[in-house]
């Protein structure tokens, strides 16, 4: 039992008391979309950011939100008064809605929820971690959508292989992680990103900014070979911030251990959001 605030379609209710009916197409199809924003001593990080992006997952799968940009802002302002969680997450969900005929879009239902969250697991950091490589592009790639069936369908093939997490190509070229984006750093220090087949992740778009003021950062193809030669792989997102890749499949990246300019980007971040939550 939690005694936790959800908002659900215009009211605040007891999370334990928040429902869809089963007719909803997030049920039915797997269809809607949602973003993830994390708050740190009550302050939503980046809120902007997300919720532009929430709209555009949205508008992508032609999903029509019911209130504007600030009522959004005003509703996670109140929850986060009344649900008193300093360190969560923030996932804001707009589902199909409930369909007559378990295929049309009527009305989309929205809710926001809001949740204790611990920033990545203690030492991981430090150790780096072992993913595995896939070939699979998510069918939207620019939406948040609620489809993660093919990296749930994954946990197993992953946990078989001693590793963490999955990293999607296609015919050789890498694009993201089910929930993450990816990084290399070359032997001449140039930080580089997948541009195609990816979703735009804030925590990436933050690392762009950030490194490009100490390196030369590129958004382009990068392929499993890119991987293989690369100093430094590493991955971002929401939850993790940065979290180094030492191994890619048998292939172990650079010395073995978490890189030094993914430690360095790391703090970089990390001072720019304590500088945003003065
Ligand atoms: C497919 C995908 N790529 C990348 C990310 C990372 O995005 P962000 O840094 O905004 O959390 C996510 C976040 O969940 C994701 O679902």
């Amino acid at each position: 039992m939690t005694n936790r605030i959800a908002f659900l379609n215009g009211q605040f209710i007891k999370e334990e008391n928040a429902f869809l009916h089963i007719s909803d197409l997030a049920i039915q199809r797997g269809y809607g979309i949602f973003d993830y924003c994390r708050t740190s001593n009550d302050i939503p990080v980046y809120l902007d950011y997300h919720i532009d992006r929430f709209f555009r997952s949205a508008e992508l799968m032609h999903l029509q939100l019911p209130i504007a940009k600030p009522e959004i802002i005003s509703i996670i302002q109140q929850l986060i008064s009344k649900n008193v969680i300093p360190n969560s997450g923030i996932r804001m969900l707009l589902t199909g809605g409930y369909s007559p005929d378990s295929y049309e879009v009527v009305r989309p239902n929205l809710v926001i929820l809001q949740h204790p969250l611990h920033l990545r697991p203690a030492g991981l950091f430090e150790q780096g971690i072992k993913v595995i490589t896939h070939e699979y592009v998510r069918e939207f790639p620019g939406a948040k959508t609620i489809n993660y069936s093919m990296g749930i369908w994954l946990q197993q093939k992953i946990k078989e292989s001693n590793a963490v997490d999955v990293l999607y190509h296609q015919q050789g070229e890498v694009s993201e992680f089910p929930r993450s984006n990816f990084f290399i750093v070359t032997k001449d220090d140039v930080v580089a990103t997948p541009k195609k087949n990816i979703l735009q992740g804030i925590t990436r778009k933050k690392i762009i900014e950030l490194a490009s003021n100490h390196f030369v950062v590129e958004e382009r193809i990068v392929t499993l070979h890119d991987i293989r030669t690369a100093k430094e792989a590493f991955m971002t997102s929401t939850t993790k911030r940065i979290l180094p890749i030492v191994q890619v499949d048998n292939a172990v990246i650079g010395n073995g251990q978490p890189g030094q300019i993914a430690a360095l980007l790391d703090k970089i971040l990390e001072k720019e959001e304590s500088v945003l939550l003065q």
